[in-house]
């Protein structure tokens, strides 16, 4: 089997933690019968300082031609000030777009060796596993008009039936292998556009009765999360909202720099951390590659059915933080603060041990 993936390392921090998530894959495809064959294309700040834009035509054709896309980040403070279209950011709103990833897959998991990276209470987070299923191609990120003059500037959140079917469709079937709930988002007690969300997922929901829907105001979701994380099995919401409240789910769970996220649609898939460049620690080997290498873990379990791969993966990370390895981000009183290309080799160092432990059934996924 071989599989093509456009790797793009992007800008700040992106090239450091794909370098790691690079390591893995080869590991991966040495242990299990996979050929991964990696294109390496510029994004971001990086593209328009060599080709005046954010996101070349050759860029995104390669990524039309592949199995799977692995991002870094975008953006930086240099570029914080070119006109919008020229933004790095717009070359990641460009290629959700083209490629339809309509569904972005933010899991949102408190590794139990990491509850006291958290900034709430460890009563409080501990055990704490819910996913956000943020929709990505519309709201108010791409509803027309938009505009800003001299006077004043607007932007349309705008939403069809079949933008919310589809991913509330992917949010349900997930409800159905986790804890059976979806708490949907919106804020229907003043927008319209949340009505008629609120209104066609409950349509939706008749289709699965075994999962309890709930409504939930997007500012009391906020207060939810922090306040009793545990609740959630499967948050639901519109791009905006979702793009807030898995910045709330990151934290809690310890550090951004741990989650990973997949962006889906029917044809094409892209896999990236949820932290950004972070310009200021960049090219200094001491951002947390865990985000991205977990990034591959999704990409092996939704792209490839690549289940153990991926669960072998996850296992190593745990082990490699549960030896009390981390790195700056994540760091607590008498852990092992090592760096980016120190805990990659601990991760796969650990990738080994497990490796063998199943082939001699010592340990099983
Ligand atoms: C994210 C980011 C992006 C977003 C930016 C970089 C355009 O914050 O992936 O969450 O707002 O979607
Ligand atoms: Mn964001």
């Amino acid at each position: 089997m071989t599989k093509r993936i456009t790797l793009l390392p992007g800008d700040g921090i992106g090239p450091e933690v794909i370098e790691s998530a690079v390591k893995v894959l080869k590991y991966v495809a040495e242990k299990f019968s996979v050929e991964f064959e990696l294109v390496e294309r510029p994004i971001g700040g990086i593209s328009y300082d060599k080709y005046g834009t954010p996101l070349t035509d050759e860029t995104l054709q390669t990524c039309y031609d592949s199995d799977a896309v692995l991002l870094g980040a975008v953006g930086g403070y240099k570029w914080e000030n070119l006109e919008h279209h020229l933004k790095p950011e717009a070359a990641l709103l460009k290629l959700r777009k083209s490629l339809g990833l309509f569904a972005n897959i933010r899991p949102a998991k408190v590794f139990s060796s990491l509850v006291d990276a958290s900034s709430l209470k460890k009563e409080v987070v501990e055990g704490t596993d819910f996913v956000v299923f943020r929709e990505l191609t519309g709201g108010i990120y791409f509803g027309e008009p938009r505009g800003i003059n001299t006077e004043k500037a607007w932007n349309t959140m705008v939403y069809s039936k079949n933008e919310i079917e589809r991913i509330a469709k992917m949010a349900f079937e997930t409800a159905i292998k986790r804890k059976g709930i979806v708490t949907s988002v919106d804020k229907a007690n003043v927008l319209e556009v949340s009505q008629f969300w609120r209104k066609v997922v409950e349509s939706v929901s008749k289709e699965y009765p075994t999962v309890r829907l709930k409504n939930m105001y997007v500012d009391n979701a906020a207060m939810q999360i922090v306040k009793d994380p545990k609740q959630f099995d499967v948050i639901l919401t519109s791009n905006l909202f979702g793009d807030i409240l898995s910045d709330i789910a990151g934290m809690i769970t310890g550090s951004l720099g741990m989650l990973p996220s997949a962006s889906i649609g029917t044809k094409y898939a892209l896999y990236e951390p949820v932290h950004g460049s972070a310009p200021d620690i960049a090219g200094q080997n001491i951002a947390n590659p865990i985000a991205a290498i977990s990034s591959v873990a999704m990409m092996l379990e939704y792209s490839f059915d690549m289940y153990k791969a991926s669960e072998l993966i996850i296992e190593a990370i745990n082990r490699t933080l549960e030896e009390g390895y981390r790195t700056a981000d994540i760091g607590t009183e008498g852990s092992k603060i090592v760096s980016t290309k120190e805990i990659t080799s601990v991760i796969l160092t650990k990738f080994e041990e497990i490796y063998n432990e199943q082939a001699l059934g010592v340990f099983t996924l």
